[in-house]
């Protein structure tokens, strides 16, 4: 009975010139690019782009522009003389950064390539005329850090974009719309990328929201665009910061400014399921990801530092935004917290790359993470556990595994524990002043 209504609905779905869906089977080699995806929790995001000339965030051309070819004119000015991609890899991978994700291509359509589908690009539209993909690549060929490139569905400058709810202020009109040749063209460019600059480990995409509130649902004709990414690169990681669960294709789930579950950013509205699939969450250094002036609210090191922590504890991958500056810098505090962050993940890389969520759930007083048989402890708040009358701080653990010893991470110090059938019991010093103080329970 169910074969014949499977074959109904194929039928069905041929006569009305619907491609039948095949089922999405990642290979081998995506497989094993998922689990090196896993264990290397720690990505600097680069918003680089034209918007950046302007210093007023990535979202410039929406929010004040009336005239996007008025804005378009400033390529011609974009000359980031101070660009090295030997400098900006150097300086993220000494931060314990395993990958870098770059935005080849944002919502404002400049492409940061030598693309052949548009010449509004950074080698055909600016004096500087470098591809600085192609030296970035190169860069981290050279230097071992994996290289995502992130890909904008959304492009406020291209005609043939059928506009969403963003892009509608500078000048744009619906009716000279054409989706097909749209999709052709990102069809084409996202060839280029994966043909053209080795090994790519992920396309970031993002944009899909722009038609959230459509009335009638729009066809980002996706599996399609999935099937030729994976086609032209098997390993290659598909994310979409769709804020949703995770789509047929897809290999890994993305969250913006969200812990995996947790729905504080307002963005993810779908996905307060966390799959399987690898996860990431994004956030900026400061407010905005491209370039922003008067944006000096800059998180602390500690701040960014227990971020990597409490991300990892949800067994996901932490990717940190930074703005390059319009000269083709690194912000000097960015480069500041990349030094703090590489501080400490020389010292303590090993409680969390590689690793899993740890069988203690984010507590109040930190998280935990495991491997080889390891449970690593972050007690980044100690003040959140109580103190008893001798000035120390006793934590019970609901923990069923057999423990054999509990140390400090630094420095191998043994730590006094009790162990009843269900529930470990430490006895903890009443300060410690590190940002994260780590026990080992072997
Ligand atoms: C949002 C923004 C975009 C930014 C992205 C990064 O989708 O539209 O500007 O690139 O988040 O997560």
């Amino acid at each position: 009975m169910k074969k014949t209504l499977l074959v109904a609905a194929l039928a069905l779905a041929s006569f009305l010139g619907v491609k039948a869906q095949t089922e999405y089977v990642p290979t081998e080699a995506n497989l094993k690019s998922r689990e090196e995806f896993r264990d290397m929790k720690l990505g600097i995001f680069l918003h680089w782009g034209l918007y950046s000339m302007f210093a007023q965030g990535e979202w410039y051309l929406q929010n004040a522009v009336p005239d996007r070819y008025e804005y378009a004119k400033v390529a011609d000015a974009f000359y980031p003389h101070r660009f090295d991609a030997r400098q900006w890899v150097r300086s993220i991978k000494e931060a314990g950064a395993k990958y870098i994700c770059f935005t080849t291509r944002h919502h404002d359509g400049f492409s940061m390539w030598a693309t052949k589908q548009s010449k509004f690009n950074i080698v055909e539209a600016t004096p500087f005329g470098r591809d600085v993909l192609k030296e970035l690549a190169q860069a981290c060929k050279e230097e071992g850090i994996r290289l995502h490139l992130y890909y904008s569905h959304i492009d406020w400058m291209r005609d043939d974009y059928p506009m969403g709810r963003t892009g509608t202020n500078c000048g744009k009109t619906l009716a000279t719309a054409d989706w097909d040749n749209y999709y052709k063209f990102m069809n084409a460019q996202l060839t280029e990328l994966l043909t053209e600059y080795g090994e790519v480990g992920s396309i970031w995409f993002d944009g899909w929201w722009d038609h959230e509130e459509d009335t009638v649902p729009f066809d980002w004709q996706l599996p399609g665009q999935y099937e030729m990414i994976h086609r032209l690169q098997p390993a290659c990681l598909v994310g979409n910061n769709h804020h949703g669960a995770p789509q047929e294709g897809e290999d890994i789930q993305i969250f913006e400014r969200d812990l995996p579950g947790e729905m504080t950013s307002g963005f993810a509205k779908h996905a307060a399921k966390v799959s399987r699939l690898p996860l990431e969450t994004c956030q900026t250094m400061n407010g905005m990801w491209g370039y922003k002036v008067i944006d000096t609210n800059y998180k602390t090191a500690d701040d960014i530092i227990r971020l990597l922590i409490n991300t990892s504890g949800k067994g996901a991958n932490l990717l940190m935004n930074v703005g390059p500056q319009p000269n083709g810098e690194l912000p000097a505090v960015a480069l500041d917290r990349l030094k703090s962050l590489g501080e400490w993940t020389s010292v303590y890389g090993e409680t969390i790359y590689g690793t899993d969520a740890g069988d203690i759930k984010p507590q109040k007083w930190g998280v935990s993470t495991q491997k080889d048989g390891k449970l690593y402890l972050h007690i980044t708040a100690l003040n959140e556990i109580e103190m008893n009358e001798n000035g120390e701080r006793i934590l019970h653990l609901p923990l069923e595994r057999k423990v054999k010893s509990v140390t400090e991470f630094v420095g191998g110090a043994k730590v006094n524990f009790k162990k009843t059938k269900e529930c470990i019991t430490i006895t903890l010093p009443g300060k410690v002043d590190v940002v994260d103080y780590v026990l080992v329970l072997q």
